[in-house]
């Protein structure tokens, strides 16, 4: 039986990815920061079988979750014909995360592509794909990331990467993403993010169904155009380290992100009280000290506070007392931005 295993991280979008269509493709190009502690790890083991078929075994945190391995199942036979050989193999997948599952942040960016770059390293071992020393190798673990979810197609690139086709990204595509940590000035390569865990409740719409609602919503065509716009203005702010644009784009791309989700048809609030009382702390606090605390949100309920390294001594006290409170059971992470995906060598 031959085995690799890789450790992915999860990643926060600024400029979100919010409606897609055809086979995963985005509406908009998208950008985030590739984070460090939130990530999974996945084993893949695979043994010769008789052609016939994709057989999976599929093991969460050392346990069967039929609802993970039935998803999982549909994107391998969704990719068999591109990865021809995954039914020669009797497959057996066990995947953990650094974070626990209940606390409410997205888990499928880090683990389909932790599971993207197990396939492609296993096409790599029998001599079929690309080596994970090739350049190759990354974009098409990030083309099958994507098509396992849209979003975890940016975690395979240090610091920071974009996903999707614009004219202001030389080299972009719909088809996976590329690495962008190059652009970032020295101070966003050190931006804290903080996640305040509002709620651990599951989610209340899939991001499939909410990417979904975005065919009938009226704001669509707009959102997109403003999507790319703000790209425009994220990009020089990145690389000239302006706080003040970074953080207004952040919050906007957030909070645009649910009021589409609000204008829908059905209409969905995602946020909970606490969020909103945690926006208007955020920003009262911004307003006294004049520093850079700036937030975001997915498509739920919790908070991550982007802030640079330097102000942690400043932060610290403010989220101890003001912010923490309103946290479930004061649940929080911290976060950085990481180096990307790493190999593990099993023993
Ligand atoms: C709000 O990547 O989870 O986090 O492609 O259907 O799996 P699927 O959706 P997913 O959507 C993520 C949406 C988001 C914004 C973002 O990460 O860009």
């Amino acid at each position: 039986m031959n085995q690799t295993c890789w450790k992915s991280p999860s990643n926060i979008a600024i400029i979100k990815y919010w409606g897609k269509y055809g086979r995963q493709l985005p509406k908009n190009a998208s950008l985030s920061f590739t984070l460090s502690a939130a990530y999974s790890q996945t084993t893949l083991r695979y043994s010769p079988k008789a052609k016939g078929g994709i057989q999976l075994r599929f093991l969460f945190e050392g346990q069967e979750k039929p609802a993970f391995a039935q998803r999982i199942q549909g994107f391998l036979e969704s990719i068999l014909e591109e990865l021809p050989f995954l039914d020669e193999y009797a497959l057996e997948l066990d995947s953990k995360n650094s974070f626990p599952h209940s606390a409410g942040i997205a888990s499928s960016a880090s683990s389909m592509s932790a599971l993207a770059l197990c396939l492609c390293d296993m096409a790599a071992e029998l001599g079929l794909g690309p080596t994970s020393d090739q350049a190759e190798f990354w974009q098409k673990a990030s083309y099958f990331a994507r098509l396992g979810s849209g979003s975890a197609c940016r975690s395979l690139y240090p610091m920071a990467a974009s996903w999707g086709e614009s004219k202001q990204l030389k080299g972009s595509s719909n088809l996976w993403a590329s690495p962008c940590g190059e652009l970032l000035h020295d101070d966003f390569k050190a931006v804290q993010d903080t996640i305040l865990l509002v709620s651990r409740a599951e989610k209340s719409v899939s991001s499939t169904a909410g990417h979904k609602l975005m065919e009938g919503n009226p704001f669509a065509p707009l959102r997109y155009q403003l999507a790319e716009e703000n790209l425009g203005k994220l990009l020089p702010a990145l690389q000239a380290g302006d706080w003040a644009t970074f953080g207004q784009i952040a919050e906007e791309e957030a909070l645009m992100l649910h009021a589409l989700m609000m204008t829908s048809r059905p209409s969905y609030l995602l946020m909970q009280p606490n969020s909103l009382a945690l926006i208007e702390k955020v920003r009262d606090w911004r307003q006294q000290t004049k520093l850079p605390l700036y937030f975001t949100l997915d498509a739920g309920p919790n908070l991550h506070l982007l802030y640079p390294k330097s102000m942690q001594p400043k932060v610290q006290p403010f989220l101890q007392e003001e912010l923490l409170p309103l946290c479930e059971n004061g649940g929080h992470l911290a976060d950085e931005l990481g180096c990307g995906p790493e190999k593990l060598r099993l023993l």
